[in-house]
């Protein structure tokens, strides 16, 4: 039998990353940034000159991404070629380029067993836009988590300035519904509910609640 996986999709800023990582400290399961696949498949290319709307040389890239996940504590460093990405992969213009290698099909192609290879004893939790519906079709528990566009923005800005990072809330709302829309518009898995997904809207909800609600999902599956 495969470990159990609990699948977390939904629109950037949604709170997937922070219910994600604390399901993960309290079952000990594994975890799935697919973003930051995608998010270092786009600096791959860019670093390597090739356009994100290469389909054929992108893909080729994401095949033999080069990257390394080191933990140590709470930190997380990730590595690029050898190189910390860790602070350049959460920027917004790096989100803006995963948005645009990630509707390649051929990426996604080229990601796809490398994302289920970390379904491994005794679980994952995997973060992203397509696991429940491409990646683990399969995963026993699905959540959509979602915010109004407003308070996602906002999550996003007090994140990124917890990072020092020089970030305007005005522009970073409009790059945010701009990458949104291209994540739900396209005809590669797009942004969307999985049909058995559990439908979280949290927006004004306190993120210890999010988190109580979507251990009790896979608590009661298990
Ligand atoms: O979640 P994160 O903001 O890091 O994702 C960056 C981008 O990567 C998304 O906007 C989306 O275009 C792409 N992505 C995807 N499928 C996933 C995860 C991320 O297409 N499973």
């Amino acid at each position: 039998d495969l470990p159990p996986v609990l699948a977390i999709d939904g629109p950037s800023g949604a709170g997937k990353g922070t219910v994600a990582k604390a399901v993960v400290r309290a079952l000990g399961w594994h975890f799935l940034d697919s973003g930051a696949l995608y998010r270092l498949t786009g600096l791959y290319c860019q670093r390597q000159g090739v356009a994100p709307d290469d389909a054929r040389r992108a893909a080729e890239l994401a095949a033999v991404l080069p990257a390394e996940f080191q933990v140590a504590g709470e930190a997380e460093r990730i590595l690029l070629d050898g190189d910390d990405v860790s602070t350049e992969l959460r920027t917004e213009t790096t989100g803006a380029l995963a948005s645009q290698v990630a509707a390649l099909q051929a990426v996604r192609d080229a990601l796809l067993q490398r994302q289920r290879d970390f379904r491994r004893c005794p679980g994952l939790v995997a973060d992203g836009r397509d696991m429940g519906t491409v990646v683990f079709p399969d995963a026993p528990v699905k959540v959509f988590l979602t915010a109004s566009a407003e308070e996602r923005a906002r999550r996003r800005y007090n994140q990124l300035k917890e990072q020092g990072a020089d970030v305007s809330l005005a522009s970073l709302s409009e790059e945010i519904a701009e990458r949104d829309r291209r994540d739900a518009s396209r005809t590669t898995a797009p942004l969307k509910p999985a049909p058995d997904a559990e439908y979280l809207d949290t927006t004004g909800l306190d993120i210890e609640t999010v988190i109580e609600r979507v251990l009790a999902q896979v608590r009661g599956r298990l």
